[in-house]
């Protein structure tokens, strides 16, 4: 029994209900599916594991113009039901440096509960569900969906890649690469078989573009 965890789903759900760059509450919920299948491996604690992943996207910039208010939101929230400050600290150890772009700028060592979470949003990014949620990414920003003249350069930052970037650039950009940072062995082996789907998927899209298929 984790405690408060209804209402902590609840403040999710009304959190990000209306999310719609792919990160809305079905991405929470296959996150935390995946969590607990991984903990199933590890010997971590369950009730952080869990709660992170209910709340790590909450306060991200992607999905909020106010960062700060909602963190200060998940503070009160996790309060409300009890939870202690060193319990607190350890969520948003975890939130501030499970992304892939938080590990871009520093390589912050994770807690066990922390890469258990990171591993689980870094599969949904992945597979099947990863190419629906890259497309639809893409749409909301107005990207194109592929251009063989425009490759990612190096440094380039988030906005400006995206006013140049292409959806099937994000697959080389950054989804590609997630498998081999998995960092747990239960993530790892779910990973190579979504890794196949998503290449099988871009030479076919690649393919049928260029009407050799
Ligand atoms: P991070 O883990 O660094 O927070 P994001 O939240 O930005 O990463 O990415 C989550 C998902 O959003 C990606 O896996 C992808 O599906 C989609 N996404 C992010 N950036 C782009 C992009 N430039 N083009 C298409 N999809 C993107
Ligand atoms: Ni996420």
């Amino acid at each position: 029994m984790i405690s408060g965890l209804r209402q902590i789903r609840e403040f999710v759900q009304q959190q990000l209900g209306y999310e719609t760059t792919g990160h809305d509450y079905t991405h929470i919920e296959r996150v935390v599916s995946l969590a607990k299948l991984i903990l199933k491996g590890e010997d971590a604690d369950e009730s952080l594991v869990v709660i992170a992943a209910y709340l790590h996207d909450v306060s991200d910039d992607k999905v909020t113009t106010n960062p700060e208010a909602k963190r200060q939101a998940i503070v009160a929230q996790l309060k409300n039901v009890g939870y202690d400050d060193p319990f607190i600290e350890k969520v948003f150890e975890i939130i501030d440096n499970m992304s892939y772009s938080a590990n871009l700028k520093t390589h912050h060592q994770l807690s066990l509960e922390g890469q258990i979470v990171q591993d689980a949003d870094r599969l949904d990014a992945i597979g099947a569900i990863g190419i629906a949620r890259t497309f639809y990414f893409g749409g909301h920003f107005g990207e194109t969906m592929y251009n063989p003249r425009i490759m990612p350069r190096k440094g380039m930052d988030k906005a400006e890649y995206r006013k140049q970037g292409t959806v099937i650039n994000h697959f080389y950009e950054k989804l590609f690469k997630l498998k081999d940072q998995m960092n747990t062995p239960t993530a790892k082996q779910i990973a190579e078989h979504r890794q196949q789907v998503m290449q099988a998927f871009v030479n076919e899209f690649v393919d049928e573009w260029n009407g050799t298929k």
